[in-house]
């Protein structure tokens, strides 16, 4: 470990959510000398801006990149507004920790990883769920082969819709919106973390779009399975398209990991944590008045108590800007790593749309063909 831990300069571009939780583990830490904020919604960023006693305040990224204070970037912006800031802050060569997916459309994606790559910029994406204790062990168990040779892997992830009904509503491009690119990528990164020393061949899935297809063109549901070159077998299934009144905030995962010689099933479903009460509170994601049940913990960041962050994107948060002070390895998902998610949430999309097996990997003229509605198909 490097005894003369480097200073950071920290712009942040986006501070919606997401970048608040990262800005407020950031102020806290003591390498962080400056921060600042870039977000286009003038009173979110004078909000955030109080919250972090930030050193500087912008609508244009640009202007933020080019201070010389800054040494990383934090890129929090919507899932589908990624990609310009990112290459800027490669441009100016600066350490980052940018939100996943790396970009929505897989040609964007490569142009991305392509610049990452090229620049030797250090990158990582946030897959938070990387930090949490349960998927730290599993991973643990399949790397160390304490379950033999691992055969099986099955992820089944229910949502309620707000957070499908908010990627609709601000996306102006509803088709690079699926429930495997937004919310099915945390599952599977999960998952093919944990196979990582096992290669996909092919895909086979199916959607279905009954709810959500006339309120916004949406897909409710995918399920699938993904092939391994050794036979091994993942079988994933996602709905995002649950009631409002769905108690977990954001995702309930069950999980099972089978091998030759053992079996580690994880339920994540967070029903351990039940809160009822007729008094609704700005508590979870855009939270709805009619949900005065929550399964608590279901919220992914983590949750707020005493004034603060706890759970996994502090740690996660924490764990970077250690990497980026004292050149410490940590788990995070690489821009390689994220770019290969992103692929694969779109084969299961392509495989829905084109209702059959699609080999592994496609490339961007694949994804190409995938226009339209999937009821039109
Ligand atoms: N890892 C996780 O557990 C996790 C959880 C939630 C969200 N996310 C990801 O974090 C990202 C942000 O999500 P969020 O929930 O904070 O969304 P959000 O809508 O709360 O915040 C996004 C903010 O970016 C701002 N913005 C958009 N374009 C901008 C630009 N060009 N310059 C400056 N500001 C800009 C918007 O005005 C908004 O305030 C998404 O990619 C999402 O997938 C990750």
């Amino acid at each position: 470990m490097k005894k003369n831990p480097k200073r950071i300069g920290l712009a942040i571009i986006g501070a919606g959510r997401v970048g608040l939780f990262r800005g407020e583990v950031a102020a806290r830490h003591p390498q962080v000398d400056f921060i600042g904020l870039a977000e286009i919604k003038p009173d979110r960023a004078k909000f955030v801006a109080d919250k972090l006693s930030a050193d500087f305040v912008t609508a244009d990224y640009r202007e933020l990149l080019a201070r010389p204070e800054v040494t990383a970037a934090i890129i929090a912006t919507d899932e589908h507004l990624h990609v310009d800031p990112i290459l800027a802050a490669v441009e100016r060569g600066l350490s980052l920790l940018i939100e996943k997916p790396l970009a929505t459309e897989l040609s964007e994606s490569e142009r991305v990883l392509e610049a990452i790559q090229k620049s030797g910029v250090d990158a990582v994406v946030g897959y938070t769920q990387r930090f949490r204790r349960r998927w730290l062990t599993a991973k643990e168990k399949v790397r160390t082969g304490q379950l033999g040779d691992v055969t099986l892997v099955t992820s089944r992830a229910f949502m309620n819709r707000l957070v499908a009904l908010d990627n609709y509503q601000r996306t102006n491009d509803p088709k690079t919106i699926s429930p495997m690119v937004i919310s099915g990528t945390h599952a599977l990164d999960i998952v093919m973390w944990m196979m990582e020393a096992k290669r996909p061949v092919e895909v086979y899935a199916r959607s279905i779009d009954k709810a959500l297809g006339p309120i916004c063109n949406g897909i409710d549901a995918t399920a699938g399975m993904i092939t391994f070159e050794d036979g091994s077998l993942y079988h994933s299934s996602i709905s995002w398209a649950l009631p409002v009144v769905w108690p977990a905030a954001v995702y309930s995962l069950d999980v099972g990991i089978v091998g030759t010689e053992g079996v580690l099933t994880i339920d994540d479903t967070h029903r351990d944590i039940v809160l009822a009460t007729n008094i609704s509170q700005g508590e979870g994601y855009a939270p709805d008045a009619s949900r005065r049940v929550d399964f608590l913990g279901s919220y992914p960041p983590g949750d707020v108590a005493l004034g603060e962050l706890r759970g996994p994107m502090r740690e996660e948060t924490e764990q970077w800007l250690n990497r980026l002070a004292m050149s410490l390895p940590t788990q995070h998902a690489t821009a390689a790593e994220a770019h290969n998610r992103l692929m694969l949430t779109k084969a299961f999309d392509l495989s829905a749309k084109q209702k059959r097996a699609v080999p592994l990997p496609i490339g961007t003229s694949d994804t190409k063909q995938r226009q339209g509605p999937l009821a039109a198909e």
